[in-house]
């Protein structure tokens, strides 16, 4: 069972690594009483990572015969060994597939000798982008560095060990390898282990190993090399075989708590309702309470389904339908977890960012973030830092940065659009981790680490208010209502809003306007117009919004809101109440012909920055609740629109049964 290969990509996946591919579940159960070790290797190109791998599972002995005849054959017809076998070529067969644009960010090979089983992640591109090994190292437990005995630690190796211990690696294997090449030689060895030693100090590795060897010839990966008798140290293998995992910082994954994000609910009958997903830590047994980390909502389990049958507990990595013994309101999306263990739950997250694109990262950009539990819009607030990994001297300093280039690493603050279920990397790799994906292109272009939520108040939790929404509702006589209005300054949102709340008001509505421009002069007073100061605008003003509808108001906010994400968050905060995007549509050349301000002259000459539509991005609402033409109508002819379409809504009609007239 040499040459199993299963794929993956990091967070986003990354529960299958873990054992949902059914080649994976069979290889384990047939190995179950053996303890497993993950790891995977890395360092630059051509220090013979392919080889080493190749020469791992011949020495363990867990090639077929008709593969080794083959490979014989292989490396006499293709190799580069001359006589001698060519191990790379046992695993280079995904460089092929890569080269051919098939795109394979990680393989994984399983392997066992009498003692252990390995799981190895082979991270092929020669390009050696550091997504190969963000996502192969998110799961390992322990990562072989190879270095070229003739070049020394190079600019890779270190990036590569600082990304192993970002990604909660512990145990190094630094491999000397091609040690023939260097003659043997025990000084050449010495120096690189001090280099490394010296490098590596603020890392937190709990062992670093060094081996020298040549995976090429076989010194010291199975048997003690005759020809470096200085080396006292153990081999490779020897080393796999007998390296605890245990003793590094994180908790093995069964020690975990339970979490468990809900991939879909399945109900294929009416008496049937089960939650299926993959366990992403811990474990849970039928009679288990749990808790749904984003509600608190709490039930107990009452069946684990899978498609072998029914099982009485599951664990990490198993994938899993979960029947409750009560019906709840869960969904995709939701985190399932142990009630006296629960994850923390928060939209504004301090993450760190492994960045792959080349599309560098900048402050006020919106991304998609994906977890393994949900998926949901997020706003980069701020770039922290970024980190030197360049610079030996410095030993990882903080760099101030407003930028992160592909393969740099730094630390951002996020706003999420809906709060997320979840860990601190460094408690859970599972639940702690997610990726970054452009909203155009949908490509992945971040891995990133979970590191506190911003939140300061993370352990406070809601208040059930004795008064309920509906009963000071029903007091107003009246149906709570957000009418969000957008478009360019000067585009008419507040003198709309204005007419209208005037005479809602009139009519005996309970309103309240929440106007940008006078917000600016108050609770926003801080804020000015960059990326982030606009979403943290936009969230106060849905945050008082919301306020506002629990206390039973119609509320007209009117703000430009640019950016689809920020509008997106008014109408989450809406919830249940009717919310309605009102977009008024100006064209940019009538609201500068209007100038009431006079803001776009100064814009104009300079004197204002980021002026929307100008120099800064106006997204018009795609399915705007009402489209209003700015242009061609008058302010009073558009309220009246409203007005009609609040009536037709039901938000306003009762006003007629009271003998209302409006
Ligand atoms: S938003 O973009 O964050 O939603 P908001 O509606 O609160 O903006 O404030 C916009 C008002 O601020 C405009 O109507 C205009 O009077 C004023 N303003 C000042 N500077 C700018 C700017 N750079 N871009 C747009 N509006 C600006």
């Amino acid at each position: 069972m040499a040459d199993t290969i299963i794929r993956t990509e990091f967070a986003a996946t990354s529960a299958e690594v873990q054992g949902n591919g059914a080649a994976m579940t069979a290889y384990l159960a047939a190995q179950e009483n053996k303890s497993l070790l993950r790891f995977l290797t890395c360092g630059s190109v051509d220090d013979g990572k392919s080889t080493l791998i190749g020469r791992l599972l011949y020495d363990a002995k867990t090639l077929f015969e008709d593969q080794i005849s083959q490979l014989h054959q292989d490396s006499r017809n293709h190799g580069t060994a001359g006589d001698d076998i060519d191990f790379a070529l046992l695993v280079d067969g995904l460089e092929a597939e890569r080269e051919q644009g098939i795109t394979i960010d990680v393989a994984y090979r399983f392997f066992a000798t009498p003692k252990r089983r390995f799981i190895v992640a082979d991270t092929p591109g020669h390009l050696q982008y550091t997504r190969n090994m963000v996502t192969g190292a998110s799961t390992a437990d322990l990562a072989i560095v190879l270095v070229d005995a003739r070049k020394g630690l190079l600019e890779q190796t270190r990036r590569h060990s600082f990304i192993a211990s970002l990604l909660g690696i512990r145990h190094i294997v630094l491999a000397v390898n091609k040690i023939d090449l260097a003659g043997y030689d025990e000084a050449v060895f010495n120096r690189i282990v001090q280099d490394y030693q010296s490098f590596a100090k603020g890392l937190g590795f709990s062992t670093i190993q060094a081996i020298p060897l040549s995976a090429r010839f076989g010194d010291n990966i199975r048997t003690p090399s005759q020809n470096m008798r200085w080396y006292k140290g153990p081999t490779l293998l020897d080393w796999l075989e007998t390296i605890a995992p245990e003793t590094g910082q994180l908790k093995q994954d069964a020690e975990a708590p339970f979490r468990f994000p809900v991939q879909y609910v399945n109900r294929p009958h009416a008496d049937f309702r089960g939650f299926a997903g993959t366990v992403a830590s811990g474990q849970i047994s039928v009679g288990d309470p749990v808790i749904v980390a984003r509600s608190g909502v709490s039930a107990a389990i009452r069946y684990i389904v899978t498609a072998d049958g029914e099982l009485e507990t599951a664990r990490t990595g198993q994938a899993v339908t979960l029947v409750l013994e009560e019906e709840r309101d869960i969904s995709r999306g939701d985190m399932l977890a142990h009630p006296q263990s629960r994850p923390q739950v928060s939209d504004r997250l301090a993450a760190t960012l492994v960045w792959f694109s080349d599309d560098p990262l900048r402050a006020g950009r919106q991304y998609w973030l994906r977890s393994q539990t949900d998926q949901v819009s997020v706003t980069i607030n701020a770039l922290n830092h970024r980190i030197d990994i360049e610079n030996t001297e410095t030993q990882f300093a903080q760099l101030p940065a407003d930028q992160l280039q592909m393969n740099e690493i730094g630390q951002a603050s996020l706003q999420l659009s809906a709060p997320l279920a979840f860990d601190p990397y460094g408690q859970n790799r599972a639940t702690g981790s997610f990726i970054l994906i452009d909203r155009l292109t949908n490509a992945t272009v971040a891995a990133g680490l979970i590191d506190h939520s911003l939140r300061k108040a993370s352990h406070i939790h809601l208040q059930a208010a004795k008064v309920t929404v509906a009963e000071r509702a029903a007091q107003k006589h009246q149906k709570p209502a957000l009418l969000w209005f957008t478009g360019l300054s000067g585009s008419g949102k507040s003198a709309i809003a204005t007419i209208l709340e005037q005479r809602l008001h009139l009519a005996g509505k309970h309103t309240f306007i929440l106007d940008g421009d006078n917000l600016r002069h108050g609770l926003n007073s801080d804020l000015g117009f960059s990326v982030q100061d606009r979403s943290e605008n936009i969230r106060r003003v849905a945050e008082a919004s919301r306020l506002m509808l629990d206390a039973g108001l119609i509320v007209l906010v009117s703000v430009i809101s640019p950016l689809a994400g920020d509008r997106a968050l008014g109408r989450r905060l809406a919830g249940d109440n009717d919310f309605i995007e009102i977009f008024v549509d100006t064209p940019i050349e009538v609201c500068e012909a209007r100038d009431v301000k006079g803001l776009y002259a100064k814009a104009r000459a300079g004197e204002i920055e980021n002026f929307t539509g100008l120099d800064a991005p106006y997204e018009r609402p795609k399915t705007p609740e009402l489209h209003l033409n700015g242009q061609s109508h008058s302010a009073e002819d558009l309220a009246d629109k409203i007005e009609k379409y609040l009536n037709q809504r039901g938000i306003i009609h009762s006003f007629v049964d009271e003998g209302w007239s409006i």
